[in-house]
């Protein structure tokens, strides 16, 4: 029997419901192929900031750290800044632990209907590498006479050539991992951005020498959002910046049938630390707490856990059960079309396995 340690932050909104339903099939899977789970919940959200004036102990990170994964729902209510909550809780876990690669699928699966006319199952098959630790969320800056007709508000991006080398690095590697079409997508603003962007695509066509067997491409931002939607067959890895890679994929995930299918996991591939995994939604205030929220996102983003964790057979087994409950096509939430609950497509999933 293998053992694994796992902190839960089910944090705000549909997070706490879909977690719920993602640790039903972890626990069926545990049961399953004989994993022995221990899942430690930390109540660390909007409503610990209520209580305690902070998203997360003073020592929160420090408490992750001997755990073998983090699986985390989704932060943020809408009567606290976002600001307050995310760089609470999320974008310090993210940096503290070096999770430098945020890795975000857009697969169309059988049963599932494109928003776009005419794509066929796995027409769609690409995935996203957002570096995560860097770049545009560098979160440097400040505010000079705040409050003020005559504020200033510096927001500095910062990229550096380890940074960008290792992000490009790991997309190339995956690239011939994957064996798909052995191609990698740059997404750059070097046209405007001269600095950061520049040393970007400088890293990228250096990199790129050392996989004479990978083909690449590079294209702008405002052009890629336009091909995700006008031909996203043409993709199978993107390497993107973290502001790039966040907007990119909300796409990803839509012209891919709904966010409510996006998986996506933050890893430090180095394995020195804890990885995280969270799926690409949010808290989705909207439709909290009404049984509306599709749970699948976060239960393909536990099988990017379980595999993580070694567990191949029983990431295989939660996934293929995450399939044929798309491919029926009888029990799935709104966002899909269906009416079931969140719970029903949870026990769905659960009861395959
Ligand atoms: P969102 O992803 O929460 O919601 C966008 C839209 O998608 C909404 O209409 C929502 O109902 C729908 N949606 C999202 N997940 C769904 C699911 N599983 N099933 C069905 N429909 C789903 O984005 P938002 O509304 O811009 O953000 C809400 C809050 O979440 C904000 O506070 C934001 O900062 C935060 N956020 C957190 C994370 C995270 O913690 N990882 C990620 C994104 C946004
Ligand atoms: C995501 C989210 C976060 C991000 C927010 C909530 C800070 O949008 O994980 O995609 O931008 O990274
Ligand atoms: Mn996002």
């Amino acid at each position: 029997m293998s053992k694994h340690k796992i902190a839960v932050i089910r944090g705000d909104g549909i997070g706490v419901e879909v977690v719920g339903e993602a640790l039903k099939v972890l626990k069926a899977a545990g049961s399953k192929f004989g994993i022995d789970w221990t899942f430690d919940e930390l109540p660390w959200s909007s409503a610990y900031y209520d209580d305690h004036g902070q998203m997360m102990p003073d020592d929160g990170v420090d408490q992750l750290r001997g755990y073998d994964a983090i699986f985390l729902g989704a932060v943020g209510r809408p009567d606290i800044q976002d600001h307050i909550t995310l760089n609470g809780l999320l974008l310090p876990i993210r940096r503290t632990f070096d999770q430098y690669v945020c890795e975000r699928p857009s697969v169309l699966y059988p049963g599932v209907t494109s928003p776009l006319a005419g794509k066929n199952p796995y027409d769609i098959d690409m995935v996203v590498i957002r570096e995560n630790t860097e770049g545009e969320y560098a979160n440097m800056g400040g505010f000079l006479y705040e409050g003020d007709p005559n504020e200033v508000a510096i927001q500095t991006s910062a990229f550096t050539r380890r940074g960008c080398e290792r992000i490009i690095r790991y997309s190339f590697d995956l690239a011939r991992r994957r064996n798909k079409n052995n191609h990698v997508t740059s997404i750059t603003k070097s046209n405007a951005l001269g600095y950061g962007m520049v040393l970007w695509d400088r890293t990228f066509a250096e990199v790129a020498e050392d996989y004479p067997d990978i083909t690449t491409n590079s294209l702008l931002i405002d052009a890629a959002c336009m091909d995700f939607i006008r031909r996203p067959e043409a993709f199978d890895v993107v390497v993107a910046s973290n502001l790039f890679g966040d907007i990119l994929t909300d796409i990803g995930a839509v012209v891919a049938g709904s966010v409510g299918l996006a998986s996506s996991a933050n890893f430090d591939p180095t394995r020195a630390n804890p990885s995280m995994f969270e799926p690409t939604h949010g808290s989705a205030p909207d439709i909290a707490g009404q049984g509306l929220a599709n749970p699948m996102a976060q239960i393909l983003t536990s099988v990017m856990m379980v595999r993580h964790l070694g567990e191949d057979e029983a990431a295989d087994a939660i996934e293929e059960s995450v399939k044929s409950v798309l491919a029926l096509g009888e029990i799935l939430t709104p966002d899909l079309g269906g009416s079931a609950s969140t719970g029903s497509v949870g026990d769905a999933i659960a009861g395959n396995i």
